[in-house]
């Protein structure tokens, strides 16, 4: 590991440590602290995920960073402080926030994300670290490092969209959470978990971004091997949501332990926008659906899921297996 990419880690060491003090130690850190637990984020959680809080101050952090003697310009390549136009003077990146830590696979600091505490129109909710030598958006899957040796021995991985919803899910006893942070999942993050095992549970959120997103993340996973299942959100809640909403018994037992196949959940997501009432709403149902069967060799599957077709847009068994066939011959 070179000299800068130690500094780098000590510098986000250093302030996951001052960010989290701030939060349960200060008097500044309050309104922080009680807008968590309201949340339901307990002491443990926080200490558990290094949760913090920013000063709303311009140079609380650069100045605590420089009367250390760390090389401010080094420490301005992740992003964490931001350099002044045309002079040789640096500020906070975070301020006013509240602080999660985002660590690598061996659990170093490598990057933060800030969460407004009152969000206010035209703002961004999170303010993340920008791309640097020690954080790699399309690398990191936050809670990775916590989650590695469970992943491999439930063999399943559950990934979620936010951190938030990786956390909440912890107090249900889920340990083997990851989440992608909002960022499409790439082959970089399936080559990793790929390690740890090839069966995947995606959780993303049941708004219509998040149930695009588990589409596209689905498809992918698929695409390298991985045996995929999709558990769904109802009502546009996210895993968090859902949580505060009806405990985390209920998430288990009715959200998590209950996933659907990725054939079925697709046929879901392609029959939100359907009428079965309209030809073409139905004929564009059948031929997605059966796009996806065509790749697929189990003739239980195909049975299965085109009585299924048949039932719901009232097309007969027997016109959609030749359409089946002639998809099939186009791709031969
Ligand atoms: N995200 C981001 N910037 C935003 C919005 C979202 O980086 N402006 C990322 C965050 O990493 C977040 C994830 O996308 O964890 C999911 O976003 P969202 O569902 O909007 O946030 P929640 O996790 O639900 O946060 P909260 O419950 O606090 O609203
Ligand atoms: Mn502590
Ligand atoms: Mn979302
Ligand atoms: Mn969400
Ligand atoms: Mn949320």
């Amino acid at each position: 590991v070179s000299k800068e990419v130690s500094l780098m880690k000590k510098a986000h060491e250093f302030a996951s440590e001052y960010f989290h003090h701030l939060l349960l130690h200060t008097e500044e850190g309050e309104n922080a602290l009680h807008y968590l637990q309201e949340r339901g984020f307990s002491t443990e959680l926080i200490e558990k995920y290094k949760i913090g809080w920013s000063l709303p101050s311009w140079d609380a952090l650069t100045t605590l960073l420089e009367r250390k003697g760390m090389d401010l310009q080094e420490i301005e390549k992740t992003g964490l402080i931001i350099r002044k136009e045309n002079e040789l003077k640096y500020f906070d990146r975070f301020r006013g926030r509240i602080m999660f830590p985002v660590f690598d696979e061996t659990g170093h600091v490598v990057a933060f994300s800030g969460r407004i505490l009152h969000k206010k129109e035209n703002e961004a909710k999170y303010l993340n670290s920008p791309e640097s030598p020690i954080f790699q958006k399309s690398q990191i899957l936050y809670n990775l490092d916590k989650a590695r040796l469970d992943i491999r021995k439930q063999r399943n991985v559950i990934i979620f969209e936010g951190f938030l919803d990786v956390i909440s899910a912890s107090k249900a006893g889920i340990t083997n959470g990851v989440a992608t942070m909002g960022t499409a999942l790439t082959s970089q993050h399936i080559t990793k978990l790929k390690r740890l095992t090839t069966n995947v549970t995606l959780c993303f959120d049941g708004d219509k971004a998040g149930m695009e997103a588990a589409r596209k993340a689905a498809t992918s996973l698929q695409g390298q091997s991985i045996q995929t299942e999709v558990a769904i959100i109802p009502d546009a809640m996210d895993p968090d949501d859902y949580i505060k909403n009806y405990g985390e018994v209920a998430f288990r037992e009715k959200i998590i332990d209950k996933p659907h196949s990725y054939l079925s959940f697709m046929m879901i997501v392609s029959k939100r926008d359907k009428n079965f009432n309209n030809e073409n709403d139905t004929l564009q149902y059948i031929q997605e659906i059966l796009e996806i069967l065509s790749d697929r060799n189990s003739t239980v599957e195909r049975d299965l899921y085109i009585r299924q077709l048949s039932q719901e847009t009232n097309v007969s068994e027997e016109a959609i297996y030749q359409h089946l066939r002639k998809i099939q011959g186009k791709k031969a």
